[in-house]
């Protein structure tokens, strides 16, 4: 394994000390219940190596977007009692981030306790990576720790700023992200594919143009499939497409193929007359859409060519469902190739990285959400990474690092 170009929790001094980790607790949560706690169990391996060195947890993050000032159904609060019950400790909160109630809260503090400070985006500085503002968090605490990978894509004070003021490193999830990321993108085992549905072109415009440039197969499912197919001069019926992107769909695929890289469509489409659960559907060659049908999924041939070409591959990255995967049963492509892709990374065939909400959740209607090799918790930090853009939270940490990396020295 390749020494990482920022620090680790395993180069920082971290005994004793008051630590300031940048968490995202930005979880699912509706009229104050958390709905889903994935990314606060995430957090837990850096939240225990914290404690078993006695280090004091102040726990930095944002909830939702509450534009600069308090909201009272943006408060952490709630997120704190769900953390609490997953570490099985009580956890304290304090009702600011920085000023007198944080530093009250942090003086209060016993070694090896955790206290998480309110959204940190209550304060405008927050997002506009304002210097006293960040300075006045730094304030509360000696080393910087972030693991808050799906936040990276924001060059706010606690994301950012810190690590500029702070002996800064990564924590443990932060880490796993950028490793599973750079091993299936930067210097990935081939052939490489990418799965990349969803239903609009024109939000993943970048994402394409960095992806025909790095994989060796690329899989295009969902509305975003229409475009291409539209721009082939396919007849789609009453099919979502965006029309207006035709001309940009066709310099993507003339682009892939100087780069050989292979554009997948499908063959076979699922269609009917509207989106709803219990509609007549039936399966056509994709030449042969009725004018009063839509596609809702890609049909069984081309779920078995995907199937076919994933096996002859190595890595696979994933963003994005195949199909209406919320209206059953134009599940049936996303599920059998998220089965497909959890088969052969359980058989160590392929490494498989997915990411990006409505991701997580087909993988999660598939049942396989835990069969891929990494799973990223990231929505639009890993979608800016599959874009080829350099993260601002992880650059920090970067120029962070002392010029020689000489093991625990760091504070
Ligand atoms: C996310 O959920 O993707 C992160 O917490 C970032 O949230 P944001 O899009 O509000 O910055």
């Amino acid at each position: 394994m390749p020494v990482p170009d920022f620090l680790t929790l395993d180069d920082l001094s971290l005994r004793g000390k008051t630590v300031l980790l940048r968490a995202d607790l930005n979880v699912p949560a509706h009229n104050g219940t958390v709905t889903d706690d994935s990314r606060l169990e995430r957090l837990l391996p850096t939240l225990k190596d914290l404690h078993k060195a006695n280090a004091k947890i102040i726990i930095l993050s944002h909830f939702g977007r509450p534009n600069g000032k308090p909201d009272p159904a943006a408060s952490l609060r709630p997120v704190v009692k769900e953390l609490e019950r997953i570490w099985e400790q009580p956890i304290a909160f304090a009702e600011d981030c920085i000023g007198p109630k944080a530093q009250a809260a942090v003086a209060a503090l016993a070694p090896g306790q955790i206290l998480v400070l309110e959204n940190t985006r209550f304060h405008p500085g927050e997002e506009a990576n304002d210097p006293e503002f960040a300075k006045a968090l730094a304030s509360l605490g000696e080393i910087y720790v972030n693991d808050a990978f799906s936040c990276a894509h924001r060059s706010h004070a606690s994301t950012e700023g810190l690590a500029h003021l702070l002996p800064s490193g990564a924590g443990r999830l932060m880490q796993a992200e950028i490793e599973a990321l750079t091993n299936a993108l930067t210097k990935p085992e081939r052939p490489l594919m990418a799965l990349v549905g969803g239903s609009k072109i024109s939000t993943k415009l970048a994402l394409l143009q960095n992806l025909i440039a790095k994989v060796d197969i690329l899989v295009l499912g969902g509305g975003m499939a229409n475009t291409f197919l539209g721009a082939k001069g396919i007849a789609i019926g009453k099919s979502i497409s965006e029309p207006d992107m035709y001309q940009t769909a066709r310099d993507i695929m003339a682009k892939a193929e100087s780069r050989n890289c292979h554009i997948l469509l499908p063959k076979d489409v699922v269609v009917a007359s509207e989106l709803k659960s219990g509609v007549a559907v039936k399966t056509v060659p994709v030449n042969a859409v009725p004018p009063d049908q839509m596609i809702l999924d890609l049909g069984p041939a081309a779920v078995s060519e995907i199937k076919d070409t994933l096996a002859l591959c190595k890595t696979v990255v994933w963003n994005g469902p195949l199909g209406a995967f919320e209206t059953q049963p134009f599940d049936r492509a996303t599920n059998e190739v998220a089965i497909c892709v959890a088969d052969l990374t359980k058989r160590g065939k392929i490494l498989s990285v997915a990411g990006g909400g409505d991701t997580v959740a087909a993988l999660t209607n598939a049942g396989v959400v835990h069969g891929v090799s990494y799973l990223s918790t990231a929505g639009g930090a890993f979608l800016e990474w599959l874009e080829g853009v350099e993260l601002p939270g992880v650059v920090a940490l970067r120029l962070s690092v002392p010029k020689v990396k000489t093991g625990k020295v760091i504070m």
